[in-house]
């Protein structure tokens, strides 16, 4: 089965800026974001994925970001090495659930910055890890001695896109949505060599989030507003369920970024 870990947004807000996203002076409409998580959350238990919850910590704003807590593979927990000061603190207290929960913790050997599954997806068997705003290049050779598996770094060069997870969604069948601008060039011939159907999201889609989309099978969880890359998948013979995301835009995030995979189904 398909199990997440979420984070209720009790504490979430835009205090700080460390992405073109992120502005303090917008403001976030809490009792929205309450209920667009609260959404995203029963959409979830709908199609059958299995959800955890972690405590919120007040301190803790982007903590709702649990694709950043870490990389899970089977047991093994490979924990974040945040770049930015103003979520340094968050790695203690995903250490505590994960560690609570039975992964056997790993951290990465090396000082570099790693910010877990934001930066590192699965495409089938195939790693890829994003670097060049969070993720730092020495992750990707990290990764492959813990993994024990070849991974393919790819750097990103957009700011608004400063995540993997923002630009890239890979789905069943060889398929992937990208945003190919997020990528440098060499990036965007490794994705075009390996990836063998690759569906573009207008540079409109991209910034309403396409790709930080949810997959479970033949569903996908999509942030509001993307009627395009929407018909395209139907066509394909996926189900996209669109969902409001507007206060976690504001944060430079949405549905993708609020669930860390700890399970996939199958696998
Ligand atoms: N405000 C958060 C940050 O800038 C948003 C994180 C979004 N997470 C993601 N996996 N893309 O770190």
């Amino acid at each position: 089965m398909n199990r997440m870990l979420l984070c209720p947004p009790d504490y979430y807000g835009v205090r700080y800026s460390i992405n073109p996203w992120m502005d303090p002076a917008q403001g976030v409409d809490h009792a929205l974001a309450v209920r667009q998580w609260l959404a995203l959350k029963s959409k979830l238990e709908e199609l059958g994925c299995g959800v955890d919850v972690m405590l919120p910590q007040p301190e803790w704003p982007d903590l709702v970001f649990t694709a950043n807590a870490a990389l899970i593979q089977r047991q093994r927990c490979i924990l974040s090495q945040f770049k930015h000061p103003e979520r340094q603190g968050e790695t203690r207290w995903y250490r505590q659930r994960l560690g609570r929960d039975g992964y056997e913790m790993t951290l990465l050997d090396g000082d570099f910055c790693f910010e877990g599954e934001g930066d590192a997806l699965f495409c089938g068997e195939r790693l890829y890890c994003g670097h060049g705003f969070r993720t730092e290049p020495a992750a990707v050779e990290a990764l492959e001695k813990v993994l024990g598996i070849e991974v393919a770094g790819v750097r990103l060069v957009n700011p608004h896109f400063y995540h993997l997870d923002t630009c890239f969604c890979p789905l069943a069948d060889g398929l992937a949505l990208w945003y190919p601008d997020a990528f440098d060039r060499a990036g965007q011939e490794r994705v075009r060599r390996e990836i063998p159907h690759l569906m573009e999201v207008s540079v409109e889609e991209a910034g309403r989030f396409a790709c930080n989309s949810i997959v479970l099978g033949r569903d996908l969880l999509m942030p509001e507003g993307c009627p395009e890359v929407s018909r395209l998948l139907t066509r394909c013979g996926y189900r996209v369920h669109p969902l409001p995301m507007s206060e976690f835009l504001k944060a430079g995030g949405a549905c993708k970024c609020l669930v860390l995979i700890l399970e996939r189904r199958g696998g």
